[in-house]
C-alpha cells in the first residue's frame, strides 16, 4: 500500500459517494441493497478518517434532487439514516466525532429531525473530528438562501452592502464553521459536482475513482491522500511565488 504522509493530511475530505445502483445492478441485486451496503463504507470511511486525523469528513448523503426518486427509495434512504444514527451514535462518542448536518433539514419528517438533533446535541462537544453530513442539501439552493438573509439582514440595517465581502458570505453558508473542503472525491466514475459545496470547492483538489461507493475501502482512500499530496495547491500563485511563501504579494 502507498504510504501516505501523515504531515501533510487534507484538513478536510468531502466525497459525493456514487454508484450503490450500479453496485446494486452488478449484483443482481435491489437499489436498496446498494444504498445498504453502501451505508457499510460509510461507517468504514468514518472510522479510518478518524483513526488517520483527518478534522472533518463531509458526506453527500442526500442530495435536494433525491427527493425525485421513487418513494420507496427515498423512503428506504431515510430509513437507513435512521439506523445510521441508532446504531452509530455510541461509537460517534467513544471516538469523539461531533455529528453536524448540513442541507434543508427543515423538510425532513419528524422523527429523522428528532434523531438528528439528538444525535447532533449529544455529539456537540466531541472534538476529535467533524462527522458533516449533506442531507436535502442543493449548493445552488444553500447560495441563493445565503442571499435571501444577507438581503434581509441589509433592508432592517444590520449590514451595509459595501461590507459584503468573501468572508462575510461564507458566514451566511451551511458551512459556516467549517473550513473549504481540501479534497473532494467522487466515486463510480462520473466527472461533475452534481451540485455539491459550489462555493466551497473553488480551490478544492478533486479526485475521480472508477471504484463504486459500495466498494471503497480503506486502500481506496489512501490512494486519494497519497494523490492529494503529490499535487501542488497553487490557489491561483505560480510555483515560484508559492516557494518564496508568497512574500512579494503585498
Ligand atoms: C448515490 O448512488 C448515493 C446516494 C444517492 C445516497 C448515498 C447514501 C448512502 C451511501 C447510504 C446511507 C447513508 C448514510 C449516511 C447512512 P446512486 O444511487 O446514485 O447510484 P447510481 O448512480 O449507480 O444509480
Amino acid at each position: 500500500m502507498k504510504k501516505i504522509d501523515q504531515n501533510n493530511l487534507p484538513r478536510h475530505i468531502a466525497i459525493i459517494m456514487d454508484g450503490n445502483g450500479r453496485w446494486a445492478e452488478k449484483h443482481t441485486l435491489g437499489r436498496i441493497s446498494g444504498h445498504r451496503q453502501g451505508a457499510k463504507s460509510v461507517k468504514l470511511t468514518v472510522k479510518v478518517c478518524r483513526e488517520l486525523g483527518i478534522q472533518y469528513l463531509t458526506l453527500y448523503a442526500f442530495s435536494v434532487e433525491n427527493w425525485l426518486r421513487p418513494r420507496e427509495e427515498v423512503d428506504a434512504l431515510m430509513e437507513l439514516l435512521k439506523e445510521y444514527l441508532h446504531s452509530e451514535i455510541k461509537k460517534l462518542m467513544k471516538h469523539d466525532i461531533r455529528l453536524m448536518v448540513i442541507g434543508n433539514i427543515g423538510i425532513l419528517k419528524e422523527p429523522v429531525r428528532i434523531l438528528l438533533s439528538e444525535a447532533m446535541e449529544k455529539t456537540a462537544h466531541n472534538r476529535g473530528m467533524v462527522l458533516n453530513l449533506a442531507l436535502s442539501y442543493g449548493g445552488r439552493d444553500e447560495i441563493v438562501e445565503a442571499v435571501r438573509s444577507i438581503a434581509e439582514d441589509s433592508r432592517v440595517g444590520k449590514i451595509r452592502p459595501r461590507n459584503i465581502t468573501k468572508e462575510l458570505f461564507s458566514k451566511y453558508l451551511y458551512t459556516a464553521e467549517i473550513p473549504d473542503p481540501d479534497l473532494l472525491i467522487r466515486t463510480s466514475g462520473e466527472y461533475r459536482l452534481s451540485n455539491f459545496l459550489l462555493w466551497q470547492t473553488a480551490y478544492t483538489e478533486l479526485y475521480f475513482t472508477d471504484v463504486l461507493w459500495p466498494d471503497f475501502r480503506r486502500k481506496h482512500l489512501m490512494e486519494a491522500i497519497y494523490d492529494f499530496q503529490r499535487r501542488e495547491r497553487r490557489f491561483g500563485l505560480t510555483s515560484d511565488q508559492l516557494q518564496r511563501g508568497g512574500s512579494d504579494l503585498g
